[in-house]
C-alpha cells in the first residue's frame, strides 16, 4: 500500500472512512495504516481521526500541494505515467526525460517539477519557471511511427492540455496553431517537442508542457502575450489535479493517435478549439511573408490557407513557420 493509494481513497470518499476498511482494502496492518497517514499529515495534509468513525481528509479550498504522491492520488491513466519523477528543482524536465529515455526506460514516464532553471521555449528560447506557481511537465513516448508522422503529437498534448484546463477550471480556452494554448488571446501554455530519431524510426519523443497556473502578474515583458489561470479566472488551481488530468486526456487522445499514426480521428476536435480558425493571418514563412486567412487543420496537422494576394491555398507545415494574428498575436 502507497501513501498516495491512502490519499486517494480518503479524498474519494469524502468522507470519514474506517481503519478497518483501510486495513481489509490493502491486506495491511492497523498500524500500516497509521503509519501512511501519520506521513500525509507530515507532508502537510490536515487527516481527522475519530475513534469509531476513522480517518477523514480535510481538503483546504485552495491548497495546492505539489508533490509525486498528490498528483498520484489523482491519476488515472493505464500506462502512462506509470514512471513518475517529480523535482522541487530541475534544470529542464524535457532535458530530464531525454536522460531517462537514453537510460532505455520505457514509454510513458513523466517528469514533473516545480521549478526549472534552464526551462526551454521554442525556437532556442528559454521558458521563465519560478517555483511554486506552474506546471512544467514532460512526457516521453516511443511511438512506432515514421519520424515524419510525430510532429502532430505537440497537436495531441495542446488539445489535452486544453480539455483539462477546461474540465478543471472553469475558463473557455482555444488553441492557436499549432500548439499555444490561449484564454483571452493570451497564452496560458507552451510546449515543445523533441525526438531522437533515424531516417526510418523513432529512438524517443519527449512533450514538454509550460502552463501557467497560478501566476498573480505575468513578467512586464511578457504581459500582452501571456496570462495565466489564475489572472484570467481569479481561482486558485490545484496543479497535482490538472496534471493528472493532463496525462489522462493524453493517453485517451493518443490512443486515437495511435490508430492510423495519424491525426484524422482528432482534427474534427482539434479544429473546434483553433482560435485562428476563419480569421486572418500572417504566415511568417522564411521563403516569403503572405497573408490569408485560415480555414483549419488537416489529418497532417498542417494549416489550411487561403491567400489573399491570389486566392492559392497553402499547407502550412508548423516546423518551418509561425502564424500571426493579423492585428496581434492570434
Ligand atoms: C514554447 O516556447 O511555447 C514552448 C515552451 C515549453 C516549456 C516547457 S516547460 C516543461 C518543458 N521543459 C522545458 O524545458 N520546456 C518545456
Amino acid at each position: 500500500m502507497k501513501n498516495e493509494e491512502i490519499l486517494k481513497k480518503l479524498r474519494d470518499a469524502g468522507d470519514y472512512v474506517s481503519g478497518q476498511e483501510l486495513c481489509e482494502y490493502y491486506g495491511v496492518s492497523r498500524t500500516a495504516v497509521w503509519k501512511a497517514v501519520r506521513q500525509l499529515e507530515k507532508d502537510g495534509y490536515v487527516i481527522e481521526a475519530q475513534n469509531n468513525k476513522g480517518y477523514r481528509l480535510v481538503e483546504k479550498e485552495d491548497a495546492d500541494v505539489f508533490t509525486k504522491v498528490e498528483i498520484e492520488s489523482y491519476m488515472d491513466t493505464s500506462w502512462i505515467g506509470r514512471k513518475l519523477v517529480f523535482h522541487r528543482e530541475t534544470g529542464s524536465t524535457n532535458l530530464d526525460a531525454k536522460a531517462l529515455a537514453e537510460k532505455g526506460e520505457e514509454a510513458g514516464a513523466v517528469v514533473v517539477a516545480d521549478m526549472q532553471t534552464a526551462g526551454r521555449g521554442r525556437r532556442g528560447r528559454g521558458w521563465v519557471s519560478p517555483s511554486g506557481k506552474d506546471i512544467y511537465m514532460s512526457l516521453m513516448l516511443r511511438p512506432g511511427c515514421r519520424p515524419e508522422k510525430a510532429s502532430v503529437l505537440t497537436l495531441v498534448m495542446a488539445l489535452s492540455v486544453l480539455e483539462a484546463i477546461q474540465e478543471v477550471t472553469t475558463q473557455t480556452c482555444g488553441i492557436k496553431w499549432p500548439n499555444d494554448i490561449v484564454i483571452n488571446n493570451r497564452k496560458v501554455c507552451g510546449i515543445l517537442t523533441e525526438m531522437s530519431a533515424e531516417l526510418d524510426g523513432i529512438h524517443y519523443v519527449v512533450i514538454g508542457a509550460g502552463i501557467n497556473v497560478n501566476q498573480e502578474q505575468m513578467d512586464s515583458e511578457i504581459q500582452d502575450k501571456a496570462t495565466s489561470l489564475y489572472i484570467e479566472g481569479g481561482e486558485r488551481i490545484r496543479r497535482a489535479k490538472l496534471v493528472a488530468r493532463v496525462l489522462h486526456y493524453f493517453e485517451e487522445n493518443y490512443a486515437v493517435f495511435a490508430k492510423n499514426w495519424d491525426f484524422s480521428g482528432l482534427v474534427e476536435k482539434y479544429n473546434r478549439y483553433l482560435v485562428n480558425r476563419n480569421r486572418e493571418v500572417r504566415v511568417l514563412d522564411p521563403k516569403g511573408e503572405y497573408e490569408g486567412v485560415a480555414r483549419g487543420i488537416n489529418e497532417k496537422g498542417e494549416l489550411i490557407v487561403e491567400r489573399k494576394d491570389d486566392g492559392r491555398t497553402e499547407l502550412v507545415y508548423a516546423g518551418e513557420v509561425s502564424v500571426r494574428g493579423i492585428y496581434g498575436y492570434v
